[in-house]
This record gives C-alpha cells, structure tokens and sequence, in this order.
C-alpha cells in the first residue's frame, strides 16, 4: 500500500522529509515529490503549493505519475461553524467548491463529471485518521508544548468530521464568510484547495482523505500569530497524526 501524502503547507512537508527514509527525489512540473519510507509503511511526499491548481496537478502526479493507492492531504482551514475552534481538526466529510459559479448556464455550484453535491471522501481513509487523529489529540500534552497549548486555548481540542468548502482565496472578512456560510449552511471549514484534490482523487476513484487544523476564524477577528501557529502547532499536529496512521495495526 503506497499513500501519498499532500502537505498545504510547507512546513508540514519538512517536518515529514526529516522523518523519511529510503528518499528518492524525483522534480516535476516544479514541485519536489519524496518517494521512501515512513515508520515503515511506503509513501509519496509532496507539497502542493497554494491554491486548486496547484493542488490539482499535484494529485493527478501522485495518481498517474507515482501510482500511488490512496491519499491523504493536510492543511490548515478557516472555521466557519462556531463549533470549529482554532486547534481543532476537521477530517472532511464532503467537499464542496464554494466560488465556482457557471450561472445562468448551469445551477451555481455546479462542478462538470461531479455535478452540484461536492465529492464525499473515502469512508475507510477518512475513519482511520479519524481514529489517529483521536489518538493524538488524547496526548496532545506529549507533544505540544504547555506553553503553545496555554498560547493557543488548545487544551479542549475536537476532532469533527464535517464539510469543508474550497475556493480560490483566503477567507477574512466577516462579509465573505456569513455569505459562503448562508449560500452553503452545512459548510464547517473554508480552505483553498481540499475539493480539487478531492476532484481528482475521485476522477480516478482513488481513496482519499483530508484534515484540516483550524488556524483562524474566516474574519477579521483572527488575532494569532500565524506563521508560529503553522510551525509550532498544525505541522506538528499533522506528522503525529500521519504517524499515528501509518503505523495503526
Ligand atoms: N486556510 C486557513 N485559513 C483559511 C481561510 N480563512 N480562508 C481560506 N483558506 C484558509
């Protein structure tokens, strides 16, 4: 079983790369993809770049490129529903895009091959770093520090399983987000590239997950420090949880 893994950002990917052994670097359409071994288990490592595109011709390498059987992307994601706090994980349900619009050609948010109703992730992949993901939150304390946990109100973390909406841009104003949250009311998370990969994936029935960290609130109430956020929380979040799956019995 080879699984791709799809890093949103880059520091996730390079914690990843330190763990990685047997790495086998092969450059593609500018983008590094790691090919070895973590915690024993074969793996592709990527990072995506930012945005749909990106994303998108990132998965369809890891498909037809690196033969991989199942992906698993991670990120971090704007909370829309109150109950998405900042630290939390959201492992997708379904995905939607929530800026693609072909009106009055066709229904707004319709996708061509996929249609209106987004893209359901794989129930298997999707239940399995569900379980990791609850590992790892059950010892956060292992792992983050009391300080960032203090920092970050991290010391209640959920993990959901949710939809999520994609679209091309970062959410932060209030305005954006009441109108995705009232055009797509069972929307729990914004992100920019979750349902491309999701598409793809699904273009070539491939099994597929996504997690997301919640790192901000879609608005203009955001107050953290972001790039500290990434380094010392969400990547760390994502390479116990990804070897919390790797290695499940
Ligand atoms: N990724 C993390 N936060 C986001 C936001 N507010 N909008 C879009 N993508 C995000």
């Amino acid at each position: 079983m080879k699984t791709g893994i799809l890093s949103a950002m880059e520091e996730e990917f390079t914690l990843l790369l330190s763990e990685i052994k047997n790495q086998k670097k092969t450059s593609l359409g500018m983008r590094e993809y790691i090919e070895g071994t973590l915690w024993g288990q074969d793996v592709v490592l990527v990072f995506s770049q930012w945005g749909k595109t990106a994303a998108a011709s990132t998965t369809a390498n890891l498909i037809n490129v690196f033969h991989i059987d199942r992906l698993v992307f991670t990120g971090v994601a704007g909370g829309l529903d109150a109950n998405a706090k900042i630290g939390d994980i959201v492992i997708a349900e379904r995905l939607y895009h929530h800026d693609v619009d072909a009106s009055p050609f066709k229904r707004r948010y319709y996708v061509p091959l996929i249609g209106e109703n987004g893209v359901v992730a794989d129930k298997k992949t999707s239940d399995e770093l569900a379980l990791a993901a609850n590992r790892f939150v059950k010892d956060i304390h292992q792992y983050i520090s009391d300080e960032d946990i203090a920092e970050f109100s991290l010391s209640n973390v959920c993990v959901h399983r949710k939809n999520i909406a994609t679209g091309d841009f970062f959410v932060k104003t209030e305005e954006v987000r009441n109108r995705i949250m009232n055009d797509l009311p069972d929307m729990y998370a914004v992100e920019m590239e979750g349902a491309a990969v999701a598409q793809v994936c699904w273009e070539h029935k491939l099994p597929f997950a996504v997690m997301r960290t919640i790192s901000d609130t879609a608005n203009e109430h955001s107050p953290m420090d972001y790039p500290k956020f990434l380094h010392r929380v969400a990547s760390i979040y994502s390479l116990h949880i990804m070897k919390e799956f790797l290695t499940a019995k």
